[in-house]
């Protein structure tokens, strides 16, 4: 299977889902949210899954959903933060799509998602934790992607624009 599809990696916070949905929209292909999916398979928000049923739970229903959107075509896939912790996530998702890394400072990251109470993974936790998370997980998303962005300043639409650059000048 070529790989038509494109996969947006990054930490919460990055503006994953904006962008995927921006992207889909400029190179009219179909977007998909693991998060959105898993929330509408289960009918519960993310934050109600992991109180419920605990973060273990939650990130088996991810490898399920992985393997099924990485079974679609012309797909612009937006991920949770976490995907890149179970490599058989990244096997499925890079078998057919390439992967592609929205990066910001941690900074920037807090700021943004610091209280958010929809992310159970970052409400609560002071500065110093979300970093210690940031850095963990920092070289898996460098080590699975085959592109990154800094996307610090810009807006939704810069990034979906350099996204549409990079996807139509590489070769399959
Ligand atoms: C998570 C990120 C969240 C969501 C869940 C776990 C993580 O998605 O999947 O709360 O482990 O980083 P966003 O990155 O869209 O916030």
């Amino acid at each position: 299977m070529s790989k038509s599809n494109i996969v947006i990696i990054g930490f919460m916070g990055t503006g994953k889902t904006m962008v995927a949905k921006r992207t889909a929209e400029i190179l009219n292909m179909n977007f998909i949210d693991t998060d959105s999916l898993l929330e509408k398979y289960e009918e519960m928000t993310v934050a109600e899954i992991f109180a419920k049923l605990g973060e273990k739970y939650f990130r088996q229903r991810e490898n399920d959903i992985a393997k099924e959107v990485a079974n679609k075509k012309n797909m612009v896939i937006a991920t949770g933060g976490g995907i890149v912790l179970n490599p058989d996530n990244m096997k499925s998702l890079s078998s057919t799509g390439i992967i592609i890394w929205l990066k910001a400072p941690i900074e920037l990251i807090y700021k943004r998602i610091g209280s958010d109470e929809n992310r159970p993974l970052a409400y609560e936790r002071d500065f110093f934790e979300l970093e210690e998370m940031y850095r963990k997980r920092y070289p898996l998303y460098e080590q699975y992607s085959d592109f990154y962005i800094d996307v610090s300043g810009k807006s939704i639409e810069e990034v979906s624009k350099e996204i549409e650059a990079y996807y139509k000048n590489i070769a399959f």
